[in-house]
C-alpha cells in the first residue's frame, strides 16, 4: 500500500454502532447531497454485519465512514451487476452472506474537509483485517470515475478507465486512490448507480488476500487483531 500524505491530526477507526446512525447519516448527506443514505439502510446495515461498518472519529465527530459485507460472486465472467441489486437497495438483507467468498465495499464516505489525509485508506486498511480474519480470497468494489463526464465525448468507458496521467498514473482521482491502495481494474459497470459525474458508470476493482488459505486459522486470527491494531503504524499509513 502506497503513502500518500503525512496525517496532521490524529483520528481513530472503530466499529459503527447504533448511537452513530445520526452522526454518519449527517456526513452521508455532506457528501451525498443528491442520493444520501436513508436512517434504514444504516440501521439494517449495523445490525446485519456490524463489523462491516467502520467509522473514522475525530474527536468525537464522524469523518468517515466504509461499509463491507461478504458475497459470492463470478469473478471471473464478471457478470454486470448495479449498486442496488449487489446491496439490496443499501440495506445488505438479502445481499449479505457471511460465507461469500469476497468481500464487497458498500458504501465510503469522508467529510470534504478530511479528505486527503489518508482516512479512506486508513478505513479500507481496516477492512484488511476482516478480510484476513474471515479468510476471503479478496476484496471487490464499484468505483466511481467523478471525472469521466468531463471527457466523456472524447473517450468510452472502456478507453477512459485505463487513462493514465504524464506521471503514468491513473486520471481518475477515484480510481487513482484504488490502484495505489493495490486493486486492479476488472470491467466497466455501465448504469451502476445513479452518479451524474460518473455517467452513472461504476468500475468493478479487484484485489485478492494474499494472507488467503496460508497458515493456521488462529494464525491468521492473530494476524487480523495485529493488522487492526497496529497495521497502519507498520506501514506508515
Ligand atoms: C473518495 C474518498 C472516499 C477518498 O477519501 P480520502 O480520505 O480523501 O482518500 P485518501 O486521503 O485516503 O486518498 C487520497 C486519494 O483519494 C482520491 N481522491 C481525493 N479526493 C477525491 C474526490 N473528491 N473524489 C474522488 N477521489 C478523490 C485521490 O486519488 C487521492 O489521491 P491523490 O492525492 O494521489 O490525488 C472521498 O473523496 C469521498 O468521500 N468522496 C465522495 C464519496 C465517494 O466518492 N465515495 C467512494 C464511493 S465508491
Amino acid at each position: 500500500m502506497q503513502i500518500k500524505h503525512k496525517i496532521p491530526f490524529i483520528f481513530t477507526i472503530r466499529q459503527a454502532i447504533s448511537e452513530d446512525i445520526e452522526q454518519i447519516l449527517r456526513l452521508d448527506n455532506e457528501v451525498w447531497q443528491d442520493f444520501p443514505a436513508t436512517e434504514k439502510m444504516i440501521s439494517s446495515r449495523i445490525e446485519i454485519f456490524p463489523e462491516g461498518n467502520l467509522v473514522a472519529v475525530y474527536r468525537d465527530k464522524i469523518v468517515g465512514y466504509l461499509c463491507l459485507q461478504f458475497i459470492n460472486y463470478n469473478l471471473e465472467d464478471h457478470p454486470p451487476f448495479t449498486w442496488n441489486e449487489i446491496t439490496d437497495y443499501g440495506t445488505l438483507c438479502s445481499s449479505h452472506n457471511l460465507n461469500g467468498e469476497y468481500m464487497y465495499g458498500v458504501a465510503m464516505t469522508v467529510s470534504p474537509k478530511f479528505q486527503n489525509f489518508n482516512i479512506a485508506t486508513r478505513l479500507m486498511f481496516a477492512g484488511w483485517s476482516i478480510i484476513v480474519k474471515y479468510n476471503k480470497r479478496g476484496c471487490m468494489l464499484g468505483s466511481r470515475i467523478p471525472n469521466f463526464f468531463d471527457v466523456k465525448d472524447k473517450y468510452s468507458p472502456e478507453e477512459y478507465i485505463h487513462l493514465k496521467r504524464a506521471d503514468g498514473k491513473l486520471s481518475d482521482d477515484e480510481l487513482r486512490l484504488y490502484d495505489s491502495d493495490g486493486f486492479k481494474i476488472i470491467c466497466a459497470l455501465p448504469n451502476y448507480e445513479t452518479d451524474p459525474e460518473s455517467c452513472n458508470y461504476g468500475v468493478l476493482v479487484y484485489q485478492a488476500n494474499p494472507f488467503y488459505n496460508k497458515g493456521f486459522n488462529a494464525l491468521r486470527k492473530l494476524l487480523s487483531i495485529i493488522l487492526a491494531k497496529w497495521g497502519h503504524k507498520i506501514l506508515g499509513v
